[in-house]
Order: structure tokens, then sequence, then C-alpha cells
């Protein structure tokens, strides 16, 4: 298969298309290139004849439909977004733009690459999403693919349209459709921002390790490497207009994942003291959703998919790919905002 990926240059994006050529398939990296992005992320195939790249912005109608006439791919995997809720809340104007304007351009590129090609059926559409579109929960309960969306952050509204207009042109138009939306992803190649990251990072360099709040969030985390081989499950095998949950079976709140990480840093790289020492717990991010949980039964039944790791095993690979990979997360470090406290414009 050709696949067309979005964002590929990014954390989840990244993964895909490493697995995507591992498994043999042909694949055009579509990526902008933001503050978010690193080749690196995709250099151990950047020399397969099965991989491309086109440096591209979805905000740009004309450049996609000069890549879908160029690359003429069966299967579009459409990842590339603003993905971080704290800058969300800082600056929305940028997560309209790409989250939404940039999906509507994703979308009328490929109706019309999909109809001058005569609307081939084996073609898909496949748009990334996240749970946070459907909320938070309160201590029981799961989102499962029946749940009414009622997203609270800018990040969150923007996906929640971009996923509207999928299915729109799908009830409209009758372009070929699947979507996912999965939970709290971590794993190598992370941009260190996220949550996971700055814990590894800073219990390497003794620093502080910032929690939101008192911790109590609750997050249902998928290891980036499972996440990957859901997206190639769906894209391949998925119904068309439907949409999948994808989980780690892994609920964990913000406290205890944060004492995983202090705990294996204890036993893979000790400092002469408990990291667990470095935590310090600073102001809530405003709206900070209490709760997210996957109901993973539709995407196990229909299509017999399940994470492969725990959160401790993932947990234990992750921090072991920070320690050896120095030179991959150092140079990020210097980019603009990374290890100040954003989401605070409010
Ligand atoms: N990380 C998570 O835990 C998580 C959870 C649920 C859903 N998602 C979704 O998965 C997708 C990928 O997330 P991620 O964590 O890999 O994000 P990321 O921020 O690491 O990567 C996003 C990529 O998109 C590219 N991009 C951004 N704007 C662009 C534009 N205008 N044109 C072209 N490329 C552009 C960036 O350069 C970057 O390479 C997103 O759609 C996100 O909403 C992520």
């Amino acid at each position: 298969m050709k696949l067309l990926v979005t964002g590929g240059a990014g954390f989840i994006g990244s993964a895909v298309v490493r697995q995507a050529v591992a498994k043999g398939h042909e694949v055009v990296n579509l990526d902008a290139l933001t503050y978010a992005a690193n080749v690196e992320n995709v250099a151990s195939v950047s020399t397969s004849n099965l991989y491309s790249f086109e440096q591209a912005d979805i905000r740009d109608r004309v450049r996609l439909d000069e890549i879908f006439a160029l690359h003429r791919p069966d299967a579009v995997m459409h990842l590339a977004a603003e993905s971080h809720v704290d800058r969300s809340i800082d600056g929305p104007g940028d997560f309209i733009l790409t989250n939404i304007n940039g999906t509507f351009n994703m979308l009328e590129a490929a109706r019309g690459y999909w109809t001058r090609a005569g609307k081939p059926a084996g073609f898909r559409f496949h748009h990334i999403s996240t749970d946070e579109v459907f909320g938070s929960l309160g201590d029981t309960g799961q989102f499962t693919e029946e749940t009414p969306y009622d997203p609270r952050s800018p990040y969150s509204a923007s996906k929640a349209a971009s996923d509207h207009l999928v299915r729109a042109w799908a009830e409209t138009y009758g372009l070929p459709v699947v979507l996912t939306n999965c939970s709290n992803n971590y794993g190598p190649f992370h941009f260190p921002e996220k949550l996971v990251p700055v814990v590894i990072l800073n219990a390497l360099h003794g620093r502080p390790i910032p929690v939101y709040g008192a911790g109590l969030n609750v997050r249902d985390w998928l290891y980036v490497e499972d996440h990957a081989d859901a997206l190639l499950t769906v894209v391949a095998k998925g119904e068309l207009g439907r949409s999948y949950n994808i989980g780690g079976e892994n609920e964990a709140r913000n406290i205890d994942l944060v004492r995983l990480i202090c705990r294996l840093m204890d036993e893979m790289h000790p400092a002469g003291a408990p990291h667990d020492r470095l935590i310090t717990f600073v102001t809530d991010r405003p709206g900070h959703d209490a709760r997210y949980a996957i109901d993973p039964a539709r995407i196990r039944a229909e299509l017999g998919w399940r994470p492969s790791v725990t959160l401790e095993e993932g947990m234990r690979r992750t921090v072991r790919w920070y320690l050896d990979n120095e030179a991959w997360w150092r140079p990020l470090l210097d980019r603009q905002g990374v290890g100040q406290r954003l989401g605070t414009k409010a």
C-alpha cells in the first residue's frame, strides 16, 4: 500500500512511518517541520527506497493538490496537527488554522484526487484524533465510540471540529473515511515538552519535577509503538465510515505515573537519593480534565487488536531510550517554549 502520512516527522506520525516502511509499505511523509517536528525521528528509514518526504503545510491547498497528483497514494493517514494543550491555551489561533482549516484542505485535496481517479473503492482517508474530544469523566465509566462530544480546551475543540468535518465529508461526498480516537501516548521520540519526557529529563538533571495540581488527573497510557500498530491495522482493515477508540488498557493517575518513572530512574540511573524527592506540585492547568478512559471493546472485537505492553514495560523501554539517546533530545531543549511553564494565560 502507498500511504500519504501527514505529520510524519512528529512523535506518533514518525512511529507510523517507521513501522509502515518496516512492513513494506511505500510512505510519503508530508510535514511542515514546525517546532514539534524532528527529521531525526525518521532517520532510520530516510534512505529506504520505500520512503519519500515532502515539506509542505496543510494550510496550503495548492501544495496538497500537487502532492496528491505526484504521489497518487492508496490511503491517507492524517496526523499533522498542533498537539500541545498548554500551547493551545496561550495561543489558540494556530490550532484553529492547522487542525480545522488544515483538515478541511486535506479532505478537499483527497476528495479531488479520489474523484479524478474514478473513486477507487480501496481508497481510505484515515483521520487520527484524540479521546479529549469526549470531555472529562468522573471516577467511573469509559469513553465509547458513541460517547457525545464535549471538548473543553482549544486543542480538543479544534480536534473535535476536524472529526466532524471528516464525518461530514463521508456523509455528503461519500469520501471513504475511517477515524480513530486514542488516549495519551508515550514512548521514544516524544518531544520534551510533554509530561513523560519532562519527568525523565528533569529527574536526570536533578531538577524539580512539575506535577499539575495534586496529580490526581487520570489518563489511559498508550505506548506509541502499539498505537502505530493499531493505526496500520485500522487503515488496512477498518470498516468504512467507522471510528475506533484506541487505548492502552493502562489507567494511571499522573502522580502514580511520575512515581513509576522516578522508581525506574532509581533503578536504571541511580542518583544517590530517590528521584521522587524532586516532585513539585505546581498550579493546575486551567480546565484540566479529570479523567480519560477508553473502552477498547470495538477495536478488540472487530479488528482483533490489543496493546502489547503494560505501562511498566513500556515505560521501562521509554526511560532506557531517553538515557541512551541524549544526542536526540539535547538539541530540542533549545527550541522555543521548551522547559518553560506554558498554558497559564487563560
Ligand atoms: N500525543 C498524544 O498523546 C496524542 C493523543 C491523541 C491524539 N493525538 C493526535 O495524534 C496526532 C499526532 O500527534 P503527535 O503527538 O505525534 O504530535 P506532534 O506535535 O509530535 O507532531 C505533529 C506533527 O505535525 C506537523 N505539523 C503541524 N502543523 C502542520 C501543518 N500546518 N502542516 C503540516 N504539518 C504540520 C509537525 O511539524 C509535527 O511533525 C495529532 O493529530 C494529535 O492530535 C496525539
